[in-house]
């Protein structure tokens, strides 16, 4: 028998509660206190939450942390991150700590435009489509004129709309490749509306119009973010580590499968920025792997060198931000983290965020190439398992002591509990 049904959006919160846990959740006693449980009881917050989206029944938190002592182009900052994964944070403050006594991270916006695109299909000659490009091209412009009114004000605009011929990779493609400067707004709504009213001005009888909309690959809204140090200065085996990471890096540049994770661990660090300031981490995401594969293999996002002496380690990344617009001016926290980060202008969170993304592989593949990732992963995870168990916190504060030295999984842990348990009892 299928479950399915018509109007659920038009249903009250309860009455979607009600529908879901009678027909998928049926087995399940506790259901419903864990969505209310997650409720916020200001009821006016909640509300703005429940309104971001379609269908909410709930809220589904994830930690938010800080890593202090950043220090970028000799300024200072404490990093707001939303995420997860238990190592995180703690070694983006390893890191973060580790740099600010060598000079800190450095990092410049290389370019900051983006694209959209109008896909459409035209059977005729491309002379004549050519031509029709060039005369209507104006027009083009005249028809985003209400839309674009309040982005030149800014400094921002359409930079230019190019016609593409794509006729060798299918049959009847065209598109207008448009590019946008968008200053502190991602752009997503501002190069959407643009492109739709181009599309409407662009319409005629033997033009059919397939699709409007912005490109997440923007290849040239490019962000460097740098760390450089004597090699001595590494400290403890300078040379070995910075070797290693060297090795890392090399390794991650011609072989796609390490490739993936090297730069999966550079999203930890950029993804958890990205949704602590309120921005898209979908299209961040989409886009940077893009970029990694630009050269037709998958490749490292970061590069490393050591030349004369000189250990360098750097990435180059696109990332499209926004400081102003979206859920930036209505989630009260992702307010708060642009706050804690100075109000910065998409720019500057351009170069925040890349460094956070070069902190987290740096941190990575130093515990990688020397002690291995486990050890520092399990002793994070530890909390987690302490906590799968039912370990109250005197428990938990005396198992942290007892496996200081020991090897952290999940076996070791549960029996060390189970020991320390039946020792009470024994008392
Ligand atoms: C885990 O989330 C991230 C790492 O796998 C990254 C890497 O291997 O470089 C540790």
């Amino acid at each position: 028998m299928t479950k399915t049904i018509s109007g659920f959006s038009k249903l009250n919160k309860q009455q979607k509660i009600d529908w879901l846990i009678s027909n998928f959740l049926s087995d399940n006693p506790n259901a419903e206190t864990t969505l209310e449980q997650y409720w916020n009881s200001n009821k006016k917050l909640q509300q703005l939450h429940d309104e971001f989206i379609e269908n909410t029944i709930s809220n589904f938190y994830l930690p938010y942390g800080i890593a202090p002592n950043f220090i970028i182009n000799g300024k200072s900052y404490a990093i707001p991150m939303a995420i997860e994964e238990s190592s995180v944070v703690a070694a983006a403050a390893l890191v973060a700590k580790f740099w600010s006594t060598r000079g800190g991270f450095t990092a410049e916006v290389i370019s900051t435009t983006k694209i959209g695109q109008v896909h459409f299909m035209y059977k005729g000659k491309f002379d004549a489509l050519e031509k029709y490009f060039n005369d209507i091209k104006p027009q083009l412009f005249k028809a985003t004129e209400a839309i674009t009114k309040n982005m030149q004000k800014r400094g921002g605009g359409i930079l230019d709309i190019e016609l593409k011929n794509k006729t060798d990779k299918l049959d009847n493609y065209y598109l207008l490749h448009v590019t946008f400067e968008t200053k502190d707004s991602m752009g997503a709504n501002f190069i959407n509306s643009c492109l739709e009213a181009m599309a409407t001005a662009f319409r005629k009888e033997d033009i059919e119009i397939v699709m409007s909309i912005l490109s997440n690959y923007i290849p040239d809204c490019l962000v460097k973010a740098q760390v450089s140090c004597k090699i001595e200065e590494l400290g403890k085996n300078a040379t070995i580590i910075a070797q290693k990471i060297y090795q890392a890096v090399q390794i991650a540049q011609v072989e796609p499968y390490r490739a993936v994770t090297h730069n999966k661990g550079i999203m930890n660090g950029i993804d958890a920025v990205v949704i602590a300031t309120g921005n898209d981490f979908r299209a961040v995401e989409a886009g940077v792997h893009a970029y990694a594969a630009k050269s037709g293999v998958y490749k490292s996002l970061s590069n490393c060198s050591i030349d004369d002496g000189i250990f360098k380690f750097w990435i180059e990344i696109p990332l499209a931000l926004g400081t102003v617009g979206g859920l930036t001016a209505l989630h009260p926290m992702a307010k708060l983290s642009l706050e804690i980060l100075q109000n910065p202008s998409a720019k500057e969170l351009m170069q925040i965020i890349a460094v956070a993304g070069l902190a987290q592989n740096f941190g990575a593949l130093k515990a990688l190439t020397t002690t291995g990732i486990q050890q520092g992963h399990m002793k994070m995870h530890l909390q987690n398992i302490l906590n799968q168990l039912g370990a109250s916190p005197e428990e938990k504060i005396e198992l942290i002591k007892i496996l200081n030295h020991q090897q952290i999984t999940y076996n070791s842990v549960n029996k060390a509990f189970h020991k320390l348990r039946i020792n009470k009892l024994k008392q």
